[in-house]
């Protein structure tokens, strides 16, 4: 069949990566070392061996170009991968563009995201090490049901800490998170000190996802028997959801194609590593390719953070981190995609976008909603708040590749569907969202607090 005939691109089971692909061997600039957040001194595996397997801890500073996927791995992945890479046919027409988008559908998932690619590794890890129980975080919720499924297909316990605005407002998360066998409760609670401290500075905090890591950790650190799992962010994490980019690598080459832009959504960053990094070779060899990660503007960690030491939680229970930052102590505004309100973005994306290798853009939350629904009229997927900044982005290349008259290829990821995220829907169609633009003001007071190093 014709390119341009083909809807959707399908590869075969016996063709999904084998390995992982792994960044750090390539970075023109390596990743400057984490910090103890007691000593300052470059962070040792036995400073994270409290809370993470060790096999996740040699992934984190391994430079070695690819990492072998655990077969146990590999059978759980074959449920849902590889994933389709769609031609976006219907959302051309209605943009009347000669661009070619095509799209990487991650909610063909159980849990209905990218985030099992790192969850099952990373419980996978644990149980190998003889851990019985794994504490995490969770915004929008996709990352602690993906949790919560990972340790019921392993027999591990799972215990999430759910930041309480998206608790409130996404109920039927915490439903399948229970359904799973895994506990989820909302953040801030009274069961860490942590979680006390910041009800007691602010009773109505909306929660924040620094805040839940910091809940996490406690309880982590309090179990010889538990260890903690954090959904995005770290250099493992991005690690794993490089299966994303290395398979879009060979779907397109099974269309005789190849992008010019690749576009991803950025909360912490890994979907974004995800699909993005397998491209940072062709790129380091000349090719013309730009990658874009877009945020929103009520949480603009790439395009008006500073590129600091920070810790990766409120109260500083985490290693500091070399990335692009908004203060760990920053409160994003409640936006409906809930996934991406985190102040940090991943050192691996932090670095590499200081090195210009990326590219950042922030969009405001009406405009992806209006983006949303226009990809649901056209190409029938609801996609989830997080990812409709994707798709925001991909459609705006297009139209200003219209107005240059010139034809692009653009590959967006879809990390996710957004079934579960109508009443944030609802909110839209009924004109209820507001377009929150962080102030240069407020991002200097945030930033204040930054730790010394
Ligand atoms: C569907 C979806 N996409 C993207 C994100 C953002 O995370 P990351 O930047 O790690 O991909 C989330 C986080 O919850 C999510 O649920």
């Amino acid at each position: 069949m014709r390119r341009d005939e083909l809807s959707k691109v399908i590869l075969p089971e016996d063709r999904m990566p084998k390995f992982w692909y792994n960044v750090q061997a390539d970075m023109p600039n390596p990743l400057e070392p984490g910090l103890n957040p007691q000593t300052h001194k470059p962070l040792t595996p036995a400073d994270l061996e409290p809370i993470f397997a060790r096999e996740l801890i040699a992934q984190e500073v391994s430079t070695e170009r690819f990492i072998e996927i655990p077969k146990a791995v590999r059978q759980l992945y074959k449920q849902f991968r590889p994933s389709p890479l769609f031609r976006a046919h219907n959302l051309e027409k209605a943009l009347d563009t000669t661009c070619r988008i095509y799209y990487k559908y991650e909610g063909v998932s159980p849990v209905g995201s990218h985030k099992l690619n790192s969850a099952l590794p990373q419980v996978y890890f644990n149980k190998m090490q003889g851990i019985k129980r794994i504490t995490t975080e969770t915004g929008a919720g996709q990352w602690g049901t993906a949790l919560s499924l990972a340790c019921k297909q392993f027999g591990l316990e799972a215990m999430v800490y759910m930041v309480k605005v998206s608790y409130q407002q996404k109920p039927y998360r915490r439903s399948i998170m229970e359904l799973y066998g895994g506990s989820c409760i909302p953040s801030p609670s009274t069961l860490t000190a942590s979680g006390r401290r910041a009800i007691e500075e602010n009773p109505d905090t909306p929660g924040t996802l620094a805040i839940a890591i910091s809940e996490a950790v406690e309880d982590a650190l309090s179990r010889d028997d538990t260890n903690y799992s954090l959904g995005s962010v770290l250099n493992h994490v991005c690690l794993h959801q490089t299966i994303i980019g290395q398979e879009v690598k060979l779907q397109m080459e099974m269309v005789d194609d190849f992008p010019d832009i690749v576009v991803g959504c950025c909360g912490g960053g890994s979907n974004m590593a995800g699909i993005a990094l397998p491209f940072i070779p062709d790129k380091l060899a000349g090719k013309k390719i730009r990658l874009v990660a877009v945020e929103p503007a009520a949480c603009p960690t790439l395009t008006k953070g500073k590129f600091a030491y920070d810790y990766g939680d409120s109260v500083g229970l985490t290693p500091m981190l070399k990335m692009y930052t908004l203060g760990h102590g920053f409160t994003p505004s409640g936006i409906h995609a809930g996934g991406l309100r985190y102040h940090g973005a991943s050192p691996l994306l932090s670095q590499l976008y200081h090195d210009a290798l990326i590219e950042a853009v922030a969009v405001k939350q009406n405009q992806t909603f209006e983006a949303a629904m226009l990809f649901a009229r056209t190409e029938s997927i609801v996609p989830a708040p997080e990812s409709s900044h994707a798709i925001r982005a991909a459609i705006d290349e297009a139209l200003k590749a219209k107005e240059e008259g010139v034809s692009k290829t653009i590959v967006f990821n879809l990390s996710g569907h957004g079934q579960l995220d109508l009443f944030s829907y609802d909110k839209f169609l009924a004109g209820q969202t507001e377009d929150i633009e962080l102030s240069k003001e407020e991002i200097e007071e945030s930033l204040k607090y930054l730790p010394e190093v």
